[in-house]
């Protein structure tokens, strides 16, 4: 059994909670916030323990792991007390906002012999997994051209840090890197990115949008699509090969449907809703943390895996900031900053 803090009872939080209550390996031990009430509220109805002051449950003995579900400023820090007091670390995406911070998390976890994994949950999606299988078994041949696209509306309301470019580091930062880090699962690494956006321009205090085009190492080139421009959260993917296509939209997917004539047994009462899925994506990747807690055997979206992820985020940002194509050497980019630049250029 493995005990477990979630630190950040908001909407994050409140997810790992839920995959902490739903997987049999894992007990929800400690639930931590800088507001009181909102860790009391979701250590509520369980047997976890609330508090503001992380220390107090690092301090535990009984304490295995924390889950870290803060906005992304505060991912290195945390990460560095909660590996300092011997915790493996599960820490949200995207690992932190600058590749010093990432590699200094990725040392410290290595340094206190713990685990680090960081949250790029879309590769534990079924449909994402799945296509990554067929990509492997060869079933489109050989992969030209790739559209990736996560668009959702605009984060104004309640979600202030979210608006705050120099936390989140808009849709870039905080969407993309979703798919920048499936496509580089799938393909292997990026040689250069291009990429034209809004983030640099005034328009982002009310929308955001980009538009990358990423050269693979193996030839592949993908368009990349972000938005904080639309009504609401999709995406989708489209993958073109010498032998075939591979498509998802997420507002196309069909559930799983099962209509009989003759039910093997009466229905009682209404008819309610069941999810298609056996086990929630928050959930797999979870349990995927736990299994390497107790096998020690390699985390698919570990330290470096999560910085390569930011770094090419960080590449989008920077083209679409200079109008510069950004190439990469061995899976990095050539940057001229390491971290997110939230300055607007002044242009003349
Ligand atoms: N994997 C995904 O699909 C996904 C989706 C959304 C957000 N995220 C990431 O998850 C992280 C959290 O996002 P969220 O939407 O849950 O944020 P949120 O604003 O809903 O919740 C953050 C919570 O952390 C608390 N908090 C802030 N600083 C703290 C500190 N130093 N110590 C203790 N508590 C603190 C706040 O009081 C708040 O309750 C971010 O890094 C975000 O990018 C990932």
């Amino acid at each position: 059994m493995t005990n477990i803090a979630v630190v950040g009872a908001g909407t994050m939080g409140t997810m790992h909670a839920a995959s902490c209550r739903a997987l049999p390996g894992a007990t929800l031990a400690w639930v931590v916030d800088e507001d009181p009430e909102r860790a009391a509220s979701l250590a509520a109805p369980t047997t976890a323990r609330a508090t503001a002051d992380l220390a107090e449950a690092l301090a535990d003995p009984a304490l295995d792991a924390v889950i870290l579900a803060v906005p992304t400023p505060s991912h290195r820090a945390l990460t560095e007390r909660a590996a300092a007091a011997g915790k493996h670390v599960f820490c949200e995406k995207p690992i932190a906002l600058t590749l010093d911070d990432a590699r200094a998390m990725t040392a410290a976890c290595e340094r206190a012999g713990v685990r680090f994994m960081v949250g790029h949950v879309v590769r534990f999606f079924p449909e994402y997994a799945r296509i990554g299988a067929l990509l492997d078994a060869g079933s489109v041949g050989e992969v030209g051209v790739v559209r990736a696209s996560r668009v959702n509306a605009y984060p104004f309301v309640g979600r202030g840090w979210y608006s705050d470019f120099a936390w989140s580091g808009g849709p870039i930062l905080d969407m993309m890197i979703h798919d920048l880090d499936t496509l580089r699962w799938y393909f292997g690494e990026i040689a250069r990115v291009y990429a034209r956006g809004l983030s640099y321009t005034p328009h982002r205090a009310a929308v955001d949008y980009a538009l990358a085009i990423v050269r693979f190492a193996n030839g592949v080139v993908a368009h990349v699509e972000t938005s904080w421009a639309h009504s609401g959260f999709r995406t989708s993917i489209e993958i073109a090969g010498s032998g075939g296509i591979i498509r998802h939209a997420s507002d196309e997917t069909t559930s799983l449907r099962l209509e009989q004539t003759a039910p093997a047994a009466p229905v009682r009462g209404v008819n309610v809703p069941h999810s298609p899925l056996a086990e929630s994506p928050y959930q797999t990747e979870l349990r995927h943390f736990l299994d390497r807690i107790a096998d020690g055997g390699p985390i698919l979206t570990g330290g470096d895996e999560a910085t390569r992820s930011l770094a090419a985020a960080l590449a989008v940002l920077e083209s679409v900031r200079t109008g510069r194509a950004i190439p990469f050497t061995d899976g990095w980019p050539m940057l001229e900053s390491q971290g997110l630049v939230s300055d607007i250029p002044v242009t003349v």
